[in-house]
């Protein structure tokens, strides 16, 4: 029942993209990777060259598959260069009206029969589906960050996607080596529902003042053994990803505690959205972190 996938296409080479785009080329497929910014598409041919020469010292690939994976990715500034992928995977800024746009343009240039998936973190995937012209070849495929490390993927199908486009999609991530958990259609899915709120309350912690960054996150590590403390992993994914998934749970649950905490929505404004901008709860301009509070 599945459709065989050849060339994938990655829209938004941001932290994400370029994971996607590396485990992809290492799995086989030809993958050609776009970007609003034509300068994000070259930087990310390079984190994704420097992420493989670091496999390849660590000896869990070799000098060949990096370079028969590097062969394989090609740019492309425009999303006519996308046009005769069998999928297509939205990877760009969390926001719904973006996603949409791009999804409206892709139809025009993407043959019919192609799949196309979103890695939202939080965005209905029915409601996405809706706004294409395929809402049955349409799916949510939730890599986790970073995307060469981490084991997981989640599969979210929308109320109308059918079961090829489901099976493609699995067996698509069983080839690069990763586990499903399928999830409901439900704001933030699985993974995202429960660590987002987690997060969001650490931040609470800090803006009442019940300990400093260092305390909070040395608490959760050594107190909950969690391997990231939990502000140095909201950098890490980024403060407006996180920002944007709170919403979407609040809008999409009406529960309050889902409210964003006004300390995130405050780093956002000013531009501190972590370890992307060199800034967020820990200022990483220096040769080791330093908390901003
Ligand atoms: N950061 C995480 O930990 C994480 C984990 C899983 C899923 N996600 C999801 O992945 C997506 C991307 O997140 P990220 O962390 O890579 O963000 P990022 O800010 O690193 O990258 C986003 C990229 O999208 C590009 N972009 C913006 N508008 C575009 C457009 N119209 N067309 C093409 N490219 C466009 C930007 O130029 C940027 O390079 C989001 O939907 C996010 O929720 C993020």
């Amino acid at each position: 029942m599945a459709l065989a996938i050849k060339k994938v296409g990655v829209i938004g080479s941001g932290q994400m993209g370029n994971g996607i785009a590396h485990v992809a080329a290492l799995g086989g497929f030809d993958v050609v990777l776009n970007d609003i910014a034509a300068d994000r598409i070259k930087s990310a041919l390079a984190t994704i060259n420097g992420n493989l020469s670091r496999q390849v010292a660590k000896k869990t690939i070799t000098e060949e598959q990096r370079k028969q994976a590097l062969a394989r990715i090609s740019g492309a500034e425009r999303l006519e260069g996308l046009a005769d992928c069998d999928l297509v995977i939205e990877t760009a800024v969390e926001k719904e009206d973006v996603k949409r746009k791009i999804f409206n343009e892709l139809c025009s240039v993407l043959q019919p029969e192609a799949i196309i998936a979103s890695n939202t973190s939080s965005i209905s995937i029915t409601r996405l589906a809706a706004s294409t012209d395929r809402p049955e070849r349409f799916i949510g495929i939730h890599f986790m960050n970073p995307v060469p490390r981490m084991e997981l993927v989640e599969l979210i199908r929308g109320i109308a996607t059918d079961d090829a486009t489901f099976e493609t999609s699995k067996e698509f991530v069983a080839q690069l080596g990763k586990q499903v958990a399928v999830s409901e259609d439900f704001p933030a899915f699985i993974v995202n529902r429960i660590l987002l709120p987690m997060i969001n309350e650490a931040i609470y912690t800090l803006y009442e003042g019940v300990g400093n960054v260092e305390a909070i996150d040395a608490a959760m590590k050594l107190g909950a053994h969690h391997p990231m403390g939990p502000l140095e992993l909201a950098d890490f994914i980024g403060l407006d990803t996180c920002l944007s998934i709170m919403q979407v749970l609040h809008e999409g649950l009406a529960d309050s505690k889902y409210r964003p905490c006004p300390l995130l929505v405050k780093y956002v404004e000013a531009g501190w959205l972590g370890r992307k901008t060199q800034r967020g709860f820990y200022d990483y301009r220096g040769d080791k972190p330093v908390p901003t509070r």
